[in-house]
């Protein structure tokens, strides 16, 4: 099974960001139910590890405490004239956030499960370009909602790819501070 740790925006957060969405020719749109904030991607694992991830996702919420953020700004990943990733940043306590991701992460490693390398940049991905793109999207948009709230746990989620996209199914709540 193909798993990750993340994090949860409150419903009306994410229907906000739902309404910045374009027209869906060359991008995937993903769905406001879907949304989500990533901090430790793990790939395919068996059901021996999950268990394990499950332990560690306890340890992990347990070191932090609720985390209170806002919408940032939005951005891209990739060229400019075509970026592949569509994503809407935040603000607010992302010191705290990012002491999670590299709590988490360090258990993760020390318990033997290997991570990307890459620095943590927090995101919200909004939409994904297509392989038959061509065109330019009309990004960033002009007006990102203005939005605060509270992150009050980390969840172990399972992605299931299908062609109509990835479905996510939380396995795990782990209430940040225990
Ligand atoms: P994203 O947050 O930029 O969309 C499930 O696939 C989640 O894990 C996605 O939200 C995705 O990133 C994130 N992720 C991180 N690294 C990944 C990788 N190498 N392959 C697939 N997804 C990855």
């Amino acid at each position: 099974m193909r798993l990750f740790f993340a994090v949860e925006l409150p419903t009306e957060v994410r229907l906000a960001l739902g309404r910045l969405r374009g027209e869906d020719g060359d991008y995937r749109w993903v769905d406001p139910s879907s949304m989500h904030v990533t901090l430790a991607f793990l790939g395919e694992q068996s059901e021996t590890a999950r268990g394990r991830l499950e332990q560690l996702g306890v340890v992990g919420a347990t070191s932090a405490h609720a985390v209170r953020l806002q919408l940032g700004e939005a951005g891209s990943f990739g060229p400019r004239t075509a970026p592949r990733v569509l994503w809407v940043g935040l603000a607010g306590e992302l010191p705290a956030l990012g002491a999670l991701q590299s709590t988490l992460s360090t258990l993760l490693r020390d318990a033997g499960f290997s991570l990307e390398d890459r620095p943590f940049s927090p995101h919200i991905t909004l939409a994904r370009r297509r392989n038959t793109a061509r065109s330019r999207p009309i990004w960033p948009p002009s007006d990102v909602p203005q939005h605060q709230f509270t992150i009050a746990e980390l969840i172990l989620f399972q992605s299931q790819l299908s062609p109509k996209g990835a479905t996510y199914t939380a396995l795990g709540r782990f209430p940040l501070g225990g």
